[in-house]
């Protein structure tokens, strides 16, 4: 039976992650195969408020699978936070006859989408960020490219590192979360990792973890500092006080956004548009494609905002194992 959805909208929003690409392709590419339209909104809800938005062909998205960041583009809109601007969105997007709604981006945007369904817009929200920090999935777009950006920089710090006998100390993103820096202080093999989740003791969780390593032959050092955890270039100043080792500071900062998506992204990114779309014509509304236990499921929006993540134990245990004496 033809589904009763006509007409979906899709939309990136706050920070880009890649695959977002793979993901707006998979929703097009759906959307038509089912017979139903597509029209993409630039800049996410900013674009929903202006009214800044075109149908999006089939053909728009060829070869797009490879490319990072949003064709779409995408921006944070303080517009929407208000009353005046959520209810121009909803509007627009009934005057335009969109009846599905995809949001592709993390939780402000899910936030975001579930205002536009209690005004009666019917979404479906996909889980991209780089940051990894959304509850009901365990993996969200952006996160394994984003990872191994990270990594492609700290193997080429550990070269200089190693040859001038020092300490780098390295800050990533991952906003209030520390699984961007858990896992690249991990693959790094870094002496020690800071992250928000976790209340940092200095001379235990740093200075204790470079002297025992150093006793232990080590003469180069890297330090994993999580943008929510600390500066890391007060973390440096510390360590070159207290310990007397010579210590350089790299924010990675933006490179860590961009770059072309690894197979992770864009494979997770395909299926999960393909899931959104699905749902919409089901004529199922106000739901998240989440990853959980190598699943690919649906879950409510309110329900998926109330839950929490916390950091992956097991992997903080490995970790504590792993940087003793490295
Ligand atoms: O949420 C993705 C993220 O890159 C966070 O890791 C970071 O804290 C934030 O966005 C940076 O945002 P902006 O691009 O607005 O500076």
């Amino acid at each position: 039976m033809a589904s009763k959805v006509k007409r979906i909208g899709v939309l990136t929003s706050g920070g880009d992650a890649p695959g977002m690409n793979a993901a707006i392709r998979a929703v097009v590419r759906t959307a038509f195969h089912l017979d139903i339209e597509c029209v993409g909104i630039r800049r996410g809800y900013h674009g929903l408020i202006t009214g800044d938005m075109y149908p999006v062909t089939s053909e728009e998205v060829n070869g797009i699978t490879c490319l990072g960041g949003t064709i779409l583009y995408t921006a944070r809109s303080p517009e929407f936070m208000t009353p005046e601007g959520l209810k121009r969105a909803a509007d627009n997007c009934k005057f335009m006859g969109i009846d599905g709604l995809v949001t592709i981006g993390g939780d402000g945007t899910f936030r975001g989408a579930l205002e536009l369904s209690r005004l009666g817009v019917p979404v479906v929200c996909i889980p991209g960020t780089i940051d990894n920090d959304i509850a009901c999935t365990s993996y969200t777009i952006g996160f394994d490219t984003a990872c191994n950006t990270a990594i492609e920089m700290t193997d080429k710090l550990h070269d200089t590192m190693q040859s001038h006998e020092r300490c780098s100390v390295v800050e990533v993103m991952g906003h209030k979360a520390g699984h961007l820096a858990l896992f690249v202080g991990i693959a790094a093999g870094a002496t020690a990792i800071l992250v928000p989740e976790k209340e940092i003791n200095f001379e235990e969780d740093v200075n204790e973890k470079i002297r025992v390593a150093r006793l232990r032959g080590r003469t180069h050092f890297m330090i994993i500092v999580s943008e929510g955890a600390a500066s890391a270039n007060d973390v440096a100043a510390r360590i070159s006080a207290e310990t007397g080792i010579v210590t350089r500071v790299t924010i990675l900062g933006h490179v860590q956004r961009g770059g072309t998506p690894l197979v992770r992204d864009r494979v997770t990114a395909s299926r999960m548009g393909y899931s959104a779309v699905a749902i919409l014509a089901e004529g199922r509304t106000n739901r998240v494609v989440c990853f959980r236990e190598d699943k690919y499921i649906d879950m409510d929006i309110e329900e998926a905002l109330t839950m929490q993540k916390g950091l992956d134990e097991d992997i903080y245990l490995i970790l504590e194992a792993l940087t003793s004496g490295a």
